[in-house]
């Protein structure tokens, strides 16, 4: 099916590495002019030449830290002015350290708050911002199933992305009447093919750093699908849900793609 993404403005938070770089790549495959914005530049920029080769109509990379209002604001106005507007906005954003919540300090939390939570705030107050004068647009959340499940060791993140998920759907609320639909998808475990996939900050960095191969294949076996998740799984399922054409009687759902980790309803 033809997503009509064809030439839309489209801003991947940390879309420098793993999931935001296959969400990247993957609206490039459409023809869309995207935002790469992240605290690796150099990594992004190796996404965006990539995109230009994949079929993007414009591609390029903003240093951002969205967890500084001024620096989203920044990127927004580049990626507005660059690329006609904004169309479509993925908070990919997000960090994670895995510990039992007894080991952790208050400092790791406001770390996680920041980038989790914070971060996607500043974006989406931005995005609508230009959304709304517009007229319309899509902003996708990148969640987690940590959010839906309760998941050792992702306490405090786990909290932060069932806060994103209701935050979203209040917003879709909010919004729906400007023509702004705002949805989460919800990825389980979801690994690069290779480190060359990765940023300097990924979480992914080193291959066995969040699990062991052990690890990875005893939760293969836990899932309906008896498989991993795949970067582009979680790429189809923003770009259908960012797609006016695909999806646009849908707002304020919260999408698992975790190969059936998490069945809510
Ligand atoms: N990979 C998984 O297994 C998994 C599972 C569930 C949810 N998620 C969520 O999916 C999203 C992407 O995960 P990933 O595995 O691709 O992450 P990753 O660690 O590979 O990449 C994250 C990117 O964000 C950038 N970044 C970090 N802090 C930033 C900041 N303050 N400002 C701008 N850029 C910043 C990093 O430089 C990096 O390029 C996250 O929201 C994560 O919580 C991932």
């Amino acid at each position: 099916m033809d997503l009509d993404l064809q030439g839309k403005s489209v801003i991947v938070t940390g879309g420098a590495s793993n999931i935001g770089r296959a969400i990247a790549l993957g609206f490039a495959a459409e023809g869309a002019r995207v935002t790469i914005a992240d605290l690796d530049t150099a990594a992004g920029e190796r996404v965006a030449a990539l995109a230009l080769k994949e079929g993007a109509a414009a591609a390029r990379v903003v240093k951002t830290d969205v967890t500084d209002l001024a620096s989203v604001q920044a990127l927004f106005q580049e990626a507005n002015d660059a690329h006609g507007g904004i169309h479509c906005l993925v908070n990919n954003v997000g960090w994670d350290k895995l510990m039992f919540f007894t080991q952790t300090t208050p400092d790791l939390w406001q770390k996680l708050i920041s980038i989790n939570y914070v971060g996607v705030l500043n974006c989406t107050k931005t995005a609508l911002d230009y959304m709304v004068p517009a007229g319309g647009g899509s902003i996708v959340s990148i969640s987690s199933d940590a959010s839906r499940q309760g998941e050792p060791r992702e306490a405090v993140y786990g909290g932060l992305k069932a806060a994103v998920n209701s935050f979203m759907k209040t917003i879709a609320k909010e919004n729906g009447r400007y023509n702004i639909r705002c949805n989460c998808v919800c990825p389980g475990v979801t690994v690069p093919d290779t480190v060359e996939e990765t940023s300097e900050n990924s979480m992914w960095k080193e291959k066995n750093a969040m699990f062991t191969d052990e690890q990875f294949a005893a939760i293969a076996k836990t899932l309906p699908l008896r498989r991993i998740g795949k970067p582009s799984d979680i790429a189809n399922a923003v770009m259908f849900l960012s797609s006016q054409k695909a999806a646009g009687f849908i707002t304020g759902q919260i999408l698992s793609a975790s190969g059936g980790y998490s069945m809510i309803g």
